[in-house]
C-alpha cells in the first residue's frame, strides 16, 4: 500500500508527479483554503501533509492523526508550523531553502528600485494620460547607486541582496544576532553595525530575518523614528517583523520617505490606511514567485515528503531532534 498524502493547495505539476509515483495523493479540490475542521478531516487520513505558508499547522491539527509522519512546508520560512509540537509528537517538518534565495533577492531589489524611483506611481501617472511633457521636476525620486543599504539578517537571502548591491556601488551595513566571519564580510563588502546605527545610517533598510518571537515587531515606532527622514523600509521577509500600524503612522507623518512591502502583518489584509498612501509599494507576497522557482520548490517539497515517508532523513529536515528521539 502506498502512503497517503494530502496537499493543501494546487502546486506546480513537477512536484505532484513525484508524489504520485510513490503515494496516494489527494489535493485540496477547492479554489480556497480549507477550514481548520476540513483540514483536520484530511489529516486524519494522511501519512504526510504538504502545506503552504497560509496553513497554520498547530498541535490541534497534528492531534487529528497520531500516525502523521511528516509535514512538508512549501516555503523556506516555517513559522506557520508549531515546531515544538511537531517534534514532541515525533513528526518531521521540512522546508524549501536555497531554491528561492536568488528569486527573493531579485524581488527585494525590484522593491528597492520601485520605491526609490517611484515606478508604480509613474506607471499610474502615464496610464492615466497625465504625461504631457518632459519637465525637470516630474516624479523625482531618490538615487539607489552610491547610497547606503542596511540589511537586517545576513542569512542566505540577506547575503544575496548584499551581493547585488555591489553593482550599485553602495555602502552595505548589516546587523544580525552574530557578526559574520571576516572572510565573508570582506567578500560581500559588508560592515557589521548595531541595529540602532544601521537604522540611523541607512538610506534603505531591508529585512531578512525569520519570524520568531524575538523578531516580532523588530521594527516599531521607536525604530522608525531612528531612521532617516529620507530613508525607505523594505520588507520581503515576514509581515509581523514590522508593527504595521506604526508604519502607516510613520509614513503619514513622513518620519521616513517610503516603504516597499511584499508581506503584511495580518496577511492578506493590509493595515488600515496603508493602501491609500502614495509613498508605498505593495505587492502580494510574490518573493519566490518565478515560474522556475515555484517548480523547484514543488519538487523540493515533494522530495522531502517522499523521503520522510520512506523512512529516510529528508534533505531539508528542520527539526533534526525528531530523528534523534
Ligand atoms: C515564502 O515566504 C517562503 O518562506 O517561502
Ligand atoms: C532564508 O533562506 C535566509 O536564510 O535568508
Amino acid at each position: 500500500m502506498k502512503p497517503k498524502v494530502f496537499v493543501t493547495s494546487g502546486i506546480p505539476q513537477p512536484g505532484l508527479d513525484i508524489l504520485e509515483k510513490e503515494c496516494q495523493v489527494k489535493v485540496n479540490p477547492y479554489d480556497r483554503f480549507l477550514t481548520k475542521q476540513e483540514l483536520m478531516e484530511e489529516v486524519k487520513e494522511a501519512d504526510g501533509l504538504l502545506c503552504l505558508l497560509p496553513d497554520t499547522i498547530d498541535g490541534e491539527i497534528m492531534s487529528a492523526n497520531t500516525n502523521l509522519k511528516i509535514i512538508s512546508d512549501y516555503a523556506v520560512g516555517y513559522n506557520n508550523i508549531d515546531i515544538v509540537e511537531a517534534t514532541r509528537r515525533g513528526i518531521m517538518v521540512t522546508n524549501t531553502p536555497e531554491v528561492l534565495t536568488d528569486t527573493t533577492a531579485d524581488l527585494t531589489w525590484a522593491l528597492i528600485m520601485s520605491i526609490a524611483r517611484r515606478i508604480v506611481e509613474s506607471d499610474k501617472f502615464t496610464r492615466e494620460g497625465k504625461f504631457k511633457r518632459w519637465t525637470p521636476m516630474l516624479l523625482l525620486g531618490s538615487d539607489v547607486h552610491h547610497s547606503t543599504l542596511g540589511i537586517i539578517g545576513l542569512g542566505r537571502i540577506g547575503r544575496t541582496v548584499a551581493k547585488r548591491a555591489g553593482g550599485f556601488e553602495m555602502r552595505v551595513l548589516y546587523t544580525d544576532v552574530k557578526k559574520a566571519p571576516k572572510e565573508m564580510e570582506d567578500e560581500l563588502r559588508v560592515e557589521f553595525v548595531p541595529l540602532e546605527e544601521l537604522l540611523s545610517s541607512s538610506d534603505f533598510v531591508t529585512l531578512h530575518v525569520p519570524l520568531v518571537p524575538e523578531t516580532r515587531h523588530l521594527i516599531g515606532a521607536k525604530e522608525l523614528k531612528m531612521m532617516k527622514k529620507t530613508a525607505y523600509l523594505v520588507n520581503s521577509a515576514r509581515g509581523p517583523l514590522v508593527d504595521e500600524r506604526a508604519l502607516v503612522h510613520a509614513l503619514r507623518e513622513k518620519w521616513i520617505a517610503g516603504a516597499a512591502l511584499d508581506v503584511y502583518e495580518n496577511e492578506p489584509a493590509l493595515a488600515p490606511g496603508l493602501a491609500e498612501l502614495d509613498n508605498v509599494v505593495v505587492v502580494p507576497h510574490i518573493g519566490s514567485a518565478s515560474k522556475a522557482t515555484r517548480e523547484k520548490m514543488a519538487v523540493m517539497a515533494a522530495t522531502n515528503l517522499v523521503a520522510g515517508l520512506k523512512g529516510e532523513v529528508p534533505p531539508n529536515l528542520v527539526n533534526k531532534e525528531v530523528i534523534e528521539k
